[in-house]
């Protein structure tokens, strides 16, 4: 069995963020969330990955190297465009051969792993195996009708503004070669795209056995900014606590926090869960519960609680955030003076909240 991994796509809900950075390497708990695909598809005892590239091939390839760390030999399979899941499995076809895959969208974050949905897939060599997530909003999302007793998939639709149930199609799927036969169907849908729920109703309309399995554990697509911090909050849960960097007598840690190598920690509180990245500083500050600062921030005079910033970035003198997606390199501080207004150099697309 192989992987196919995506991660194309534009990243447009997640700008500025995206303008310059991979939506799949956004790090939830200081790992990207592409990381936690490929430890999960090892895991679950595959060794060959492809994973699809668009615009951002550069990085990702950076970020991956040869997945070697992973235990994984992997393929890039370049994509022009973001034409749709489905577009990614021709993309693939080469790669793939006649051979089984699991198929594994590169923003979606999966706590309890795939390997139960690869030996359930293994055990009963349906034609496609989807896994499920019952949601609040299933018109954000692929949705399946089940065949109550069986859990048999009976009908899927994209997106619907109608959904006939709250089964989300959860981002992971495991297919037998007849996918590719399917997909060769398919025109693009209303939004431009080869859908791969259209390629699995394909092989429904056929008869094709289509199963499915529910998601155990959390379970989430990162697509918007709220939904990586609920990511951040959800991989926090799990954090062992460890310190490898230095806490001064004055500091106070509570709860589940893992600092790193060469972090330092002076006059300050952290209450878990939350992981100091290394190289990052905290002097005077608090660091609240499901925070993650990635290696080289800084926080100094400064409260930030509920909130992720990425390498660079720093915080200094500013009394609370919250809520927060901080960006590589950004500064955040207060204006120098009492100001009559505010001052802002921000980048395209960015959202600010701020009290006036
Ligand atoms: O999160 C689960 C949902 O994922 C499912 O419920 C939907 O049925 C499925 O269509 C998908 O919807 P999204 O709108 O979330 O898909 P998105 O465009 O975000 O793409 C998912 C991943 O695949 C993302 O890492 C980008 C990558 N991608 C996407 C497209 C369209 C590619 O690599 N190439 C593409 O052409």
């Amino acid at each position: 069995m192989k992987a196919l991994v995506l991660a194309g796509g534009a990243g447009t809900r997640l700008r500025p963020i995206t303008h310059t950075f991979a939506k799949q390497l956004v790090p939830v708990a200081n790992k990207p969330v592409l990381f936690y695909a490929l430890e999960a598809i090892a895991a679950a005892g595959i060794t060959e990955a492809g994973i699809v590239v668009g615009d951002t091939a550069g990085e990702i390839r950076r970020a991956v190297g040869d997945g070697s760390r992973f235990g994984l030999r992997v393929t890039y399979l370049p994509q022009d465009r973001p034409r749709g899941l489905a577009h990614a499995v021709l993309v693939a076809r080469d790669f793939l051969g006649d051979d089984d895959f699991v198929m594994y969208l590169g923003d979606v974050l999966v706590g309890a792993g795939i390997t139960e949905l690869v030996d359930a897939f293994r055990r009963q060599r349906p034609d496609a195996m989807l896994l499920l997530a019952r949601v609040d909003d299933p018109g954000a999302f692929g949705v399946a009708e089940l065949d109550g007793d069986t859990g048999r998939v009976t009908g899927l639709e994209e997106k619907p503004l109608l959904p006939k149930s709250d089964q989300a199609i959860a981002g992971v799927y495991a297919f037998s070669a007849g996918i590719h036969q399917a997909v060769r169907s398919l025109v693009p849908s209303g939004r431009g795209e080869l859908e791969i729920t259209e390629a699995v109703q394909w092989l429904i309309d056929r008869g094709r056995d289509v199963g499915s399995l529910p998601v155990r554990g959390f379970w989430k697509d990162t697509g918007n900014i709220s939904d990586i911090l609920e990511a951040n909050r959800l991989a926090l849960e799990s954090v062992e606590p460890r310190t490898d960097g230095a806490v001064d007598t004055e500091s106070r840690i509570v709860g589940r926090v893992r600092i790193a190598p060469g972090a330092k920690v002076c006059r300050s509180r952290i209450v878990g869960p939350a992981v100091i990245g290394p190289h990052a500083s905290v002097v005077d500050a608090y660091v609240g519960p499901y925070t993650s600062l990635a290696e080289h921030t800084s926080v100094t005079g400064s409260g930030i609680e509920y909130s992720i910033m990425l390498s660079g970035a720093s915080l200094d003198g500013v009394h609370r955030v919250e809520a927060s997606l901080i960006g590589h390199d950004a500064e955040v501080t207060p204006a120098p003076r009492v100001p009559a207004a505010h001052r802002l150099f921000l980048g395209d697309h960015s959202k600010v909240q701020i009290c006036s």
